[in-house]
């Protein structure tokens, strides 16, 4: 399973590429809107520094604003993924992106049945949102259980792109289920490496070795 960073924080994604788990990046017009930068500069920056897809959204809802903000998006650089919302202008642009060979990744998905429908479009990725449904008090991982369960089935090439991730479960669930990516906020990112035994027995082990006085060199 890949790991892609949810953000469109310059600097969280080269501290997420320095520690060398990042393939790729997906943005919101939200993540952008927080950083208080121009939209289209900001794709194309994070697309330059990040080597996998990276996923930019378009901000029309109509057929023709989407392909026309989609082509545009695309064209920014080769591992761009216009982010498309689900619905039957969004659908419709994918299967035309798709004859022109640009990848999408169609987002907001929330039933097996949108992700369905976005697969029989040509989509390259389907992005569940699993916090959002956890938020209602439903269960946002048996989602993913029946996207894999569907695409399997039939074949499907559209990746299975875990969304709206909150914590480690979240990112270990779906390995489990054999997603193919999850898109991870930087703080769960950072989550992942911690466990607090593992602090617990690095700072035992080292004041262990503290005790006997000697250095890593002496004899
Ligand atoms: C990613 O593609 C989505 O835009 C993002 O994961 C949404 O996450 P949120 O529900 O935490 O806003």
């Amino acid at each position: 399973m890949e790991f892609f960073l949810d953000t469109a924080d310059i600097e969280q994604i080269e501290r997420g590429l320095e520690w060398g788990r990042v393939h790729g990046a997906t943005t919101n017009p939200t993540l952008i809107a927080r950083q208080g930068k121009a939209y289209l500069p900001t794709v194309q920056e994070i697309a330059r520094l990040v080597p996998g897809p990276v996923s930019g959204e378009v901000l029309a809802t109509d057929y023709e604003g989407i392909l026309e903000q989609g082509r545009r998006l695309a064209g920014l650089a080769d591992n761009v993924v216009v982010k498309v919302p689900l619905g039957p202008p969004g659908l419709r642009a994918v299967r035309q992106f798709a004859e022109e060979g640009i990848r999408t990744n169609v987002t907001l998905c929330f039933s097996a049945a949108q992700a369905l429908l976005a697969a029989k479009a040509g989509a390259s990725y389907i992005s569940p949102f699993v916090g959002r449904l956890d938020d209602l008090g439903e269960e946002g991982m048996a989602l993913i259980e029946a996207i894999v369960e569907i695409y399997g089935n039939y074949g499907f090439s559209t990746g299975v792109l875990v969304a709206s991730v909150r914590n480690p479960q979240h990112v270990v669930i779906a390995a489990r289920l054999g997603a193919d990516v999850a898109t991870i906020p930087f703080k769960t990112l950072e989550q992942l490496y911690q466990h607090p035994l593992t602090d617990r027995g690095l700072e035992q082990f080292l004041e262990d070795w503290r005790k006997t006085g000697k250095g890593f060199d002496d004899p």
